[in-house]
């Protein structure tokens, strides 16, 4: 399995301190049957240090020296999100996945700025692939899913966190998070992990769930191809196509109304 969110790298941001942390993640994720990690930093100006090219991939190195290769760890980040995203990219800014196409972009968990969709529609016309990191977790998405539907439909990408599927982020982004995956609006399974303790790289029982909720076949792919994918710069293996509306063709209020009009 690959893991495309996880925060391993040491003293960069709030993952682990110290390389001798760092190493424990990485060897807690190999138990996992994590095979690959994608360390990604997050990249937030003004906050977080360490975000030059250079200096991460000196601590890559140090790291990978540490660890050896099982797992093996390649080098991301996951980005703020800000209105400028395709200037962040074309002055290499922001480091995709892997070094491909896919950019992980996440927002604070209790708001989405406004305007989003033209700079998520914008990078992708230079090849960009945004995947958003967690919206299970964001409020906005939680009580509007025709929103993250609007951006789906653009051809943005979702990551949902393991530990999501698993209970330990609430109820609000369980619940979102099994409604999500059985409408097909989740594209890959991450784990977004930051430490041994409380926020661990765990793949194993989010994978059987996800299997039992919605088939074998469909967790191959949220948790093997399309990470490989991801990390391969290639498309997506599982990538289902959205309905045109949200209303279910029978039920629901809207339904119940054009019923009404259609009889
Ligand atoms: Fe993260």
């Amino acid at each position: 399995m690959i893991d495309i969110h996880h925060h391993c790298l040491p003293g960069v941001d709030d993952g682990p301190r110290t390389l001798a942390e760092s190493v424990d993640l990485c060897r807690m994720a190999a138990d996992e049957g994590i095979e690959t990690i994608v360390a990604t930093p997050h990249v937030l100006r003004g906050r977080w240090q360490n975000t030059s090219r250079p200096q991460l991939a000196k601590i890559l190195d140090d790291l990978r020296a540490a660890v050896g290769d099982r797992p093996r760890i390649v080098l991301g980040s996951e980005y703020f999100f800000a209105h400028d995203m395709d200037e962040m990219l074309r002055t290499e800014s922001i480091l995709p996945l892997a070094g491909g196409r896919y950019v992980l972009v996440e927002f604070a968990s209790n708001n989405v700025p406004p305007l989003v969709r033209d700079p998520l529609y914008r990078v992708q016309l230079n090849g960009w692939m945004p995947i958003i990191a967690h919206p299970e977790r964001n409020i906005v998405f939680q009580s509007k899913p025709e929103f993250l539907a609007s951006l789906l439909r653009i051809g943005v990408k979702t990551q949902v966190t393991t530990g999501s599927v698993t209970g330990e982020f609430g109820p609000e982004a369980q619940a979102t998070a099994i409604d999500w995956l059985q409408r097909g609006w989740v594209h890959v399974m991450a784990t977004d992990a930051h430490n041994v303790t409380k926020r661990q790289p765990r793949f194993r029982a989010a994978r059987e769930r996800v299997a039992a909720l919605v088939g074998e076949e469909i967790a191959q792919s949220l948790f093997v191809d399309n990470p490989k994918s991801i990390v391969e710069s290639r498309g997506l293996v599982y990538d289902p196509d959205l309905p045109d509306s949200l209303v279910p063709e029978s039920g629901g209020l809207f339904g119940r109304i054009r019923k009404l009009f259609t009889k």
